[in-house]
């Protein structure tokens, strides 16, 4: 691993898988975490802040900016999804009441002076609907051109959708934002990198792994060392997916939860991660059925350059292998 930190802009709806990808950046130490942004999606915005910064501040690292976005999606009324991340957005998991403060700026406002302080070097993460990156977009024309790379964890581009038969959970959301979002990347140079339901429904998070991460803290699975005092990153870990998994196990038909956020994060560290192909992409904003499907021209009919680099497979072993070895380090550090 070469000793680069690449400086990473997260910009989230935590949920429960985008909480494990903050504690994976929080535990990577080629990320350099330079804030977070929050949007609504799995909950509302406040509590995604709120999810958000108790994560943080459980990983020990209070010192993360944070800031809140739009708190609707920019066309359609929100709608949140308490059955799979529970009605607080973090499963079973009792975090303490977060304590640092939010930052004064807005979400699409952060996003778009960091970008500027630091032309070239920030890689933003998305692992929620597009609403807080539309709009700085619409803010700031040349955001495309001031940021490193954008990776997107959102669409299903040759695989079904979670959340109607063809759309995936993010995009499904806030469509509109999505369709700003993929027109405003879209130039060569620019293209993003978007990890689809393909992709990341290979990162299948099982028992057995979170046994391993317990195991590499010195704990048993729910959190409780051999000294009988309990660690916390395990003991949300354990809550957190338990929930997860039990709506994986009722939706999906097996125990274990899939782990979109994380890879998606992962990737932006190493993008070795994943294979990519090019291809010209568009969202559906009006169909009857399919409002919200990202249309992928795999057979370039509308001879449209391509706007998106699609994940079309992933290293899920050595994703896994990462996964367990940083995040169980972070916890045997806490
Ligand atoms: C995406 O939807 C959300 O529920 C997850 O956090 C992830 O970002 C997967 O479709
Ligand atoms: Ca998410």
């Amino acid at each position: 691993m070469s000793d680069v930190r690449i400086p990473i802009l997260v910009d989230c709806d935590t949920g429960i898988d985008d909480s494990l990808a903050l504690l994976y950046a929080v535990a990577s130490p080629d990320c350099d975490l330079v804030a977070v942004t929050c949007t609504a999606g799995n909950v509302d915005a406040r509590q995604v802040a709120e999810n958000t910064r108790a994560v943080l501040e459980l990983a020990g690292r209070s010192d993360v900016e944070v800031a809140i976005g739009r708190e609707t999606p920019l066309e359609r009324p929100l709608v949140t999804t308490p059955e799979t991340h529970g009605p607080r957005g973090i499963g079973y998991a009792e975090l303490p009441p977060a304590r640092m403060p939010l930052s004064p700026r807005s979400g699409p406002d952060l996003i778009v002076e960091e970008a500027r302080r630091r032309p070239g070097e920030l890689t933003l993460v998305t692992l929620a609907p597009l609403t807080n990156v539309a709009l700085a977009v619409q803010r700031a024309p040349e955001l495309p051109r001031l940021l490193r790379r954008l990776v997107i964890m959102g669409g299903s581009y040759r695989s079904p959708g979670n959340t109607a038969p063809t759309t995936e959970w993010n995009v499904n959301v806030d469509p509109e934002a999505a369709g700003i979002v993929f027109a405003a990347f879209g130039a060569d140079s620019t293209r993003p990198l978007a990890l689809g339901l393909d992709v990341t429904e290979r990162a299948k998070l099982l028992p057995d792994h979170l046994a391993e991460i317990a195991a590499r803290a010195g704990c048993s699975p729910d959190g409780r060392g051999p000294d009988g005092r309990t660690n916390a990153v395990i003991r949300y870990l354990d809550d957190a997916l338990r929930f997860y998994m039990e709506f994986h196990s009722r939706y999906d038909r097996f125990f274990g939860a899939f782990i979109h956020d994380p890879l998606a994060l992962a990737t932006a560290i190493d993008p070795t991660l994943v294979r990519t192909e090019p291809v010209t992409v568009d969202v559906e904003l009006s169909g009857r059925l399919t409002t919200g499907e990202t249309v992928a021209d795999w057979r370039h009919v509308w001879g449209r350059p391509p706007n998106v680099d699609v994940a079309v497979a992933a290293d899920a072993d050595r994703f896994f292998e990462r996964f367990i070895e940083r995040v169980g380090d972070l916890a045997a550090g806490r």
